[in-house]
């Protein structure tokens, strides 16, 4: 499963870059980095809602704070589900 985070600089201005790093520390300490890909991409048109990031098409606003329960109430769910 892929995750894309945007890392323009809006996103990256409302802290893409710890969302980003937060991911990478979460996929890890759950053994799912041969499950789920990390990707990075520019603006997505959504600059007023934060830090963008799509997972099975659908768009998130993340930032640093919300990144984790991003992860247990949507990325952990998915995968046990996919669809
Ligand atoms: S910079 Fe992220 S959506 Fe525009």
């Amino acid at each position: 499963m892929k995750i894309t985070i945007c890392i323009g600089s809006s996103c990256h201005l409302k802290g893409s870059r710890q969302v980003v790093e937060k991911l990478q520390e979460l996929v890890k300490k759950n053994n799912l980095t041969d499950k789920i890909d990390l990707a990075a991409a520019f603006c997505m048109g959504n600059c007023q809602n934060g830090v963008c990031v799509t997972m099975n098409e659908k768009m998130y606003s993340l930032s640093p704070e919300t990144t984790e329960d991003f992860f247990n109430n949507d990325v952990l769910p998915s995968l046990v589900a996919p669809f």
